[in-house]
């Protein structure tokens, strides 16, 4: 009875909501190595634990609502001013908090996909209505700006970006993103440039569109912690808009939504630990052409593409099995992989897999070679 009437009251968007999936989930698993989330292969970076330590002191309080040293410290590092910042308990949070502030019931959004779940996920909470820009594998994976340009009217509300792609691992140029910024400017259309995986891509202070927020009123971007300084255990994220964008999401904000351990953690880290992300740079980008040089001498079986991030997005369809069980096999090697089938169709014949340091990707290459040995037996 009671039930019944839940169900009369809950919001009809929710009714039946699926939540998104994601990688990382090891807490299954025993002694498993991960290379389903695209973190820093180099893990955090040493002082992390003196950081934290240090932190524990400020317990006894609640955090600063208005996270006005960690902002600083972002103000600092980009050169941008604090009154253009915000921050989030992890970069997802604000993906929650856009939709939130505006995006209303039968909004349109445009979203280039398969990209990360929580836009349409977060869009569709607040009733928004998905138009989908399929990014094909025949176009490498990127984005048709062209079709893009098209579907731009002033009835969209937004367009969600994600750069790097996850999980095509596709980078667009910032030309590109800046002339699509502009569009939307003139039609009135918000934009949402996810750039949470940017920071282990070589030369992104080039690639980031971060400082076009103080010239594009409707641009939005997200910055987080998480992949650059391997810390998803704490949840630290940041976006820069233009002023008005900061204004509203900042009205609208949960309390105290990121704790005191994360402020000063991420303040010190964004302050003092850069050359840990540079560091990083060095030995995806060798790793990265080592391992394609491995994955191309599998072509017979599995497709890859070469890699813009830190992540490998393969096709395993020559396999003769789906990424699902792609994802079981490897995990009798101790390695856990990105089943990508929630990503949606064609990506149930996909696999991700980060770039990690040289000793994991020989064990994972070596896995991946044993599994071809053992389907092409049972295929026999
Ligand atoms: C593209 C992208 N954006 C945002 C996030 C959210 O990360 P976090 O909330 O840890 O900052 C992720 C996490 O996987 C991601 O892949």
């Amino acid at each position: 009875m009671i039930e019944m009437i839940i169900r009369r009251i809950v919001r009809r968007e929710i009714l039946n909501m699926h939540r998104p999936q994601h990688g990382g989930d090891i807490w299954q698993y025993d002694n498993i190595e991960d290379f389903s989330s695209n973190i820093n292969p180099l893990g955090p970076p040493a002082e992390i634990k003196e950081f934290v330590l240090n932190a524990i002191d400020k317990l006894q309080y609640y955090p600063d609502d208005s996270a006005t040293r960690l902002k600083e410290t972002i103000s600092n590092r980009f050169d941008i001013p604090t009154d253009l910042i915000t921050v989030g308990s992890g970069s997802v949070e604000l993906i929650r908090l856009f939709s939130e502030v505006f995006i209303d019931r039968g909004d349109k959004v445009l979203i280039p996909q398969p990209t990360f779940e929580e836009y349409a996920f977060s869009s569709k909470l607040m009733g928004g209505r998905i138009i989908r820009i399929p990014l094909n594998e025949s176009e490498n994976f990127r984005i048709n700006f062209e079709l893009l340009f098209e579907k731009i009217t002033p009835s969209i509300r937004a367009v969600f970006i994600c750069n790097p792609n996850n999980p095509t691992s596709r980078v667009e140029p910032k030309k590109k993103i800046l002339e699509l910024v502009e569009e939307c400017e003139r039609e009135g259309v918000l934009v949402f440039l996810d750039e949470a995986l940017i920071d282990l891509v070589e030369g992104s202070e080039r690639l980031s569109c971060l400082k076009e927020v103080e010239s594009h009123e409707n641009l939005f971007v997200l910055r987080s912690l998480t992949k650059a300084f391997a810390i998803p255990g704490l949840r630290v994220g940041y976006g820069i808009g233009s002023r008005e964008i900061i204004k509203f999401m900042e009205n609208a904000r949960l309390s105290w939504n990121v704790g005191q351990i994360e402020q000063i953690v991420a303040a010190r880290l964004i302050d003092e630990c850069y050359e840990h992300i540079k560091n990083a740079i060095r030995v995806i980008t060798s790793e990265k052409r080592r391992i394609f040089g491995e994955l191309l001498a599998m072509r017979k079986h599995i497709t890859a593409y070469y890699p813009d991030a830190n992540f490998f997005f393969v096709n395993i369809a020559g396999l003769g099995i789906k990424s699902r069980e792609f994802k079981h096999l490897m995990l009798r090697y101790n390695i856990l992989v990105r089943d990508c089938t929630s990503f949606g169709p064609p990506c149930e014949n996909y696999t991700r897999f980060s770039i990690k340091t040289a000793k994991s990707n020989t064990k994972l290459v070596k896995a991946l070679r044993s599994i071809i040995t053992e389907l092409n037996s049972r295929h026999r």
